[in-house]
C-alpha cells in the first residue's frame, strides 16, 4: 500500500518524507492556492523533496490547453504526474500524455463507470474522492471496493486506485482492507495514524521502570 500526502505545503512534506513512509504527493489548485506561492516553484520544491510521483493539476479544461500546460509542468521534474479532470477532454489528454510516457492521475472520479473510462484511457492513477461522496450521504469506500473489484477482473488495466479526499484514519484502514493501491492523506491524518493511548501508556511505564535500573544502553 503506497502512502501519498495530500498537500502542497513543503513544511508539512519535509518531515513526512524524512520519516521514510512517503511514496508520493498529490496537490490540487486549492492546495497550491493555500501556499500563496508560484505553482512552478512549489512543484519544483516538492519534487526535490519526494522522489516518488508528485501530482500537478492542469487548470485548462480543453484538450489543447491541458496538453500545453502538461508540457510546462512535466519539464519541472521527472517525477511530475500530470493531473487531469475526469472529463472527455481530460481523458483524451490522458491518452495522449500516456502515449508520450508521462504519468497521469485522473482526478475528480465519483463513479465506477468513470473509473473504467480512466483505465481505458491508460491513466497511471485514478482518484476517487471518498470524503466528498460521504459528505453527500453516499458511500465513498463502497466506490473504492467496486473499482478495485472491476480492475481485478481486467489484469490488462494498469491504473492504480488512489483513494483521495481522505477524512479519517478509518478511510486509510478501509482502503487497505479493500486492497487499494494508494491512499493520499492530509498531513494531520497521516500523523494521527501513529497514535494509540496504549502505546503512550506502555512507553511511559517501560521508561519509568528502566529509569529505576539506573542503566544506560549507549
Ligand atoms: C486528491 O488528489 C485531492 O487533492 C484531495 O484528496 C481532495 O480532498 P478534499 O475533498 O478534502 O478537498
Amino acid at each position: 500500500m503506497k502512502f501519498f500526502v495530500d498537500t502542497a505545503d513543503t513544511t508539512e512534506i519535509r518531515p513526512l518524507a524524512a520519516s521514510g513512509l512517503l511514496d508520493g504527493v498529490t496537490t490540487n489548485p486549492s492546495l497550491v492556492a493555500k501556499t500563496g506561492k508560484k505553482f512552478l516553484d512549489v512543484l519544483a520544491d516538492i519534487c526535490a523533496i519526494v522522489p516518488g510521483p508528485v501530482s500537478a493539476e492542469v487548470a485548462a479544461t480543453d484538450y489543447d490547453g491541458m496538453l500545453a500546460e502538461a508540457r510546462v509542468l512535466r519539464e519541472v521534474a521527472k517525477n511530475v504526474t500530470i493531473k487531469v479532470p475526469l472529463t472527455p477532454d481530460g481523458l483524451r489528454a490522458c491518452r495522449h500524455l500516456r502515449d508520450e510516457g508521462t504519468m497521469v492521475n485522473v482526478t475528480l472520479c465519483f463513479s465506477a463507470a468513470q473509473a473504467i473510462l480512466a483505465a481505458k484511457a491508460g491513466a497511471s492513477f485514478v482518484s476517487p474522492f471518498v470524503g466528498r461522496l460521504d459528505d453527500i450521504g453516499e458511500h465513498g469506500m463502497g466506490l473504492i471496493a467496486d473499482i478495485v473489484q472491476i480492475y481485478r477482473n481486467y489484469p490488462a488495466f494498469e491504473t492504480e486506485v488512489l483513494v483521495a479526499s481522505v477524512r479519517s484514519p478509518m478511510h486509510v484502514v478501509q482502503a487497505g482492507q479493500i486492497g487499494a493501491h494508494v491512499v493520499t492523506v492530509p498531513p494531520a491524518i497521516l500523523r494521527s495514524l501513529f497514535n494509540h493511548p496504549l502505546t503512550e501508556k506502555g512507553l511511559a511505564a517501560f521508561l519509568a521502570d528502566w529509569a529505576k535500573t539506573g542503566q544506560k544502553i549507549a
